[in-house]
């Protein structure tokens, strides 16, 4: 029997995004006389969880309104404190690895194809005995593609029946993957957050920890990133302790980010979840290269998922991320694993506390000229962000000011949760030269006080106002950095 196959008439002069998924166009005349093209429409339902991300897409968004702004603008000279994409080059030692990992590939006792899926046992081990000083079990480790990917596959792993904890604000890839996986309602367009997740808040009259005894509902999986992104807070031992505590009263498993986690400067600071008593039999830690050793394009990570960790029924998690990890993935790139390799020497060890250093030298100088400037800030010292309280302006708002009268792009605190209203995130990986630069120009036009842009232009509608509902709640997108 034939399918039946679906027609839209679309009229030209509505959305041309569109356009691309015609194959054959052809022009036809709709009843108001406007040439419409017709396309072919498959007979796939769509999944409706991603009807419901309405949220937008926060990196794209600030990248459009970047693109606006330098259309309009096209002299001018952009510095981007927005996305957490590294800048700078991966040094010698760990690039060595990189290249011994490629030409390794070209000589027959060298070359090796498929897997392990978990990941290459040196590599593996290497990261429980450098990394964990051995307080986990190296068959515990997958290495991966990156963190953001494992929290997918955990998703998957955990399915639609949980209930998922995120703290607020939070990078948006928990809460992303949570409402594809179909564990959540529709977005509450009054609170901007999604029915089903339960929202921690997080900021500076809570120590950036949420108050877990006031939590509306008994989560299952309670994602946590420590140093967080977008704040630039690391949690100290007892706030972790206390989340520890709850999980397992609660029967609750944390997914512990610590893709930042070598940024911790100060000792008292713990780097892993594992460093508390009794995580392995409540805590999975994802964790990543991308971003001390300059490898988000190069792509490495891992996550951690103790044997002991059982589901309500006695079964094993690491047995079905085992499941998930050899169904939906052949292991990391033999080639970047090498590179892995090679971060985790004694050379490779010490080319990354360079990065880092740079790196938070930049944030220090961020948060202290905006301190200097009469804003209060958080984060820089043990994480790459520095987070900027604005005084009850919006954060789209002061996005705009700054773009338009110091040409720096930055990142609203509201795409990362309601929680991160009326705050803007720095982010330090910049050049040093660039952050120099921004400063300079911050000092000139961050004035505290009503939105100097606002006040000049009375009656003009902020691009940011504009359209900027979307805004509010979970807005990563394919680029939630
Ligand atoms: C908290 C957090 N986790 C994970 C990631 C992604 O890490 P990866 O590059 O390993 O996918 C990011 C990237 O910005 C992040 O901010």
């Amino acid at each position: 029997m034939m399918r039946p196959v679906a027609l839209l008439a679309v009229a030209l002069c509505a959305t041309s995004s569109l356009a691309f998924l015609t194959p054959a166009p052809r022009p036809v005349r709709s009843r108001c006389g406007v040439r419409a093209r017709i396309l072919h429409m498959s007979g796939v339902e769509r999944n409706p969880n991603f009807g419901k991300l309405m949220g937008g897409y926060l990196f794209p968004e600030i990248a459009r309104r970047r693109s606006a702004f330098l259309e309009a603008n096209p002299e001018a000279k952009i510095i981007s404190l927005g996305i957490g994409d590294t800048t700078q080059p991966i040094p010698p030692h760990i690039l060595s690895g990189l290249v011994h990992g490629a030409s390794k590939l070209g000589t027959p006792p060298g070359y090796s194809g498929y897997g392990p899926d978990q990941g290459v046992k040196d590599l593996r081990e290497k990261i429980a005995s450098t990394l964990y000083g051995n307080r986990i079990d190296p068959d515990d480790v997958f290495v991966s593609d990156g963190a953001k990917c494992d929290i997918g596959r955990l998703q998957v792993m955990f399915g639609k029946n949980v209930v998922t904890a995120v703290q607020d604000p939070s990078y948006p890839v928990y809460v992303d993957t949570a409402v594809i996986m179909g564990q959540t309602g529709l977005i509450n367009e009054q609170s901007r957050q999604f029915d089903g997740i339960v929202y921690m808040p997080c900021n500076p009259g809570n120590d950036f920890f949420p108050d877990l005894a006031a939590l509306p509902q008994r989560p299952d999986v309670i994602y946590f990133c420590s140093p967080n992104n977008p704040t630039g807070v690391a949690a100290t031992r007892p706030q972790l302790e206390a989340l520890v505590a709850y999980a397992r009263e609660q029967g609750s498993v944390i997914v512990f980010d610590a893709a930042y986690a070598p940024f911790i400067r100060d000792p008292s600071l713990p780097k892993s979840i594992f460093e508390i008593e009794g995580a392995l039999e409540c805590a999975i830690e994802v964790n990543s290269f991308s971003k001390y050793a300059g490898f988000t394009g190069v792509r490495l990570g891992w996550t951690v998922v103790p044997k002991q960790l059982k589901f309500r029924d006695g079964s094993s998690m690491h047995a079905d991320f085992n499941r998930v990890m050899s169904t939906t993935f052949n292991g990391a790139s033999n080639i970047v694993q090498d590179g892995g390799l090679a971060i985790l020497d004694k050379e490779g060890l010490a080319e990354i506390q360079i990065l880092i250093s740079y790196y938070l030298a930049n944030a220090a100088k961020l948060r202290a000229t905006v301190e200097a400037m009469g804003y209060k800030a958080y984060g820089g010292d043990n994480g790459p962000y520095v987070y900027v309280d604005l005084g009850g302006k919006s954060s789209w708002d002061v996005f705009s000011e700054i773009l338009e009268k110091a040409q720096i792009v930055t990142t609203p605190g509201a795409g990362f949760g309601p929680g991160g209203e009326g705050f803007l995130r720095l982010s330090a990986f910049a050049s040093k030269e660039n952050v120099d630069e921004a400063c300079e120009r911050l000092q000139k036009v961050m004035v505290k006080g009503p939105v100097p842009w606002m006040a000049e232009r009375p009656g003009r509608a902020s691009p940011s106002s504009r359209g900027n509902r979307v805004f509010g709640q979970s807005v990563a997108g394919p680029n939630g950095i």
